[in-house]
């Protein structure tokens, strides 16, 4: 079985939660009252699942030197708040692929709070096996997907084939570091049975591999430690905040994000930010 539309995939069962979307609208009307006046840019402490949050997003986005005329493909989009902020910031079109039924229904019903309906689409599918013919986006956007896939030569290779000649990669991935393996569980994983590490230098090998030209390769690791420090800190300190990403990451949220700190801080993850090209085969 390939796993395409098999819901008992272990990994999307990690990322299921029981009320992921009840949780979320109801921590939005506790914290601002109505939901009919938030804007993109109130969802990113809850919408931006992955390390440094909508400040990494932003840079990356500056990066890539988007074009409003790009379709661009989010792809593990989870809440959507990705694809949001690009829509927004950039007025492209852009369309998320999640493998987890919860996470697309979250996303859809956060783009239409915020009106962004129009412009963001939410597909449920896996990242191996694209439901997008070939050549058919002018950017694929990756961030935090990689470590739960084992198979990165077939993620690569659907990427290359959905992105047009010339198109742009865009990436923010976590990586193993040289201190060890990562403490577990964190946010992608329970264990180490959905959690597939790798070197930057072997993702940048099957990247090469498949043809990509790579432009910009980052290793943004500092800034990631700086600010997972003063979160770990600020919990420790205050608590979780009310609207946070903890809400999406089950009963043992605490343990996961103090995990993510410790993986930083011992150096047994790295973050690496690319930026990379189709070439145009002649
Ligand atoms: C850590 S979250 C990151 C979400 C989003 N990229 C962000 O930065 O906010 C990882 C997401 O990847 C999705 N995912 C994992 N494996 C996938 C696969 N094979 N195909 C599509 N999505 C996948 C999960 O369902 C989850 O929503």
């Amino acid at each position: 079985m390939d796993n395409r539309h098999n819901p008992h995939d272990p990994i999307a069962a990690h990322y299921k939660t029981d009320g992921l979307l009840n949780r979320v609208i109801s921590a939005l009307r506790k914290t601002h009252g109505s939901l009919d006046r938030l804007t993109p840019a109130d969802l990113a402490p809850i919408d931006s699942f992955h390390i440094r949050g909508r400040a990494a997003t932003t840079e990356l986005a500056k990066r890539a030197g988007i074009s409003s005329r790009w379709q661009i493909l989010d792809v593990g989009s989870g809440p959507g708040g990705t694809a949001r902020f690009l829509a927004a910031e950039y007025g492209c079109q852009v369309t998320g692929l999640d493998l987890t039924a919860e996470y697309v229904s979250l996303a859809k019903r956060l783009s239409e709070i915020v009106g962004l309906e129009d412009t963001t689409q939410f597909e449920q599918g896996n990242a191996l096996f694209m439901p997008f013919g070939a050549e058919n986006f002018d950017c694929i956007w990756m961030e935090h997907l990689q470590m739960n896939i084992a198979d990165k030569s077939k993620l690569v290779l659907e990427i290359h084939r959905v992105l047009k000649a010339e198109g742009r990669l865009v990436m923010h991935e976590v990586f193993k570091g040289d201190a060890g393996e990562p403490h577990l569980p964190v946010p992608w994983s329970e264990d180490s049975s959905t959690s597939f590490m790798v070197t930057p230098g072997k993702m940048r090998q099957i990247l090469l591999a498949q043809g990509f030209e790579i432009i910009e390769w980052i290793d943004v690791t500092d800034s990631a430690r700086e600010w997972f420090r003063s979160v770990q800190n600020r919990i420790v300190k205050s608590g979780l905040r009310p609207v946070g990403i903890h809400l999406l990451m089950g009963l043992n949220a605490e343990e996961k994000m103090a995990n993510v700190n410790r993986n930083l801080q011992e150096r047994r993850i790295k973050l690496i930010q690319a930026l990379m090209k189709k070439p145009k085969y002649i």
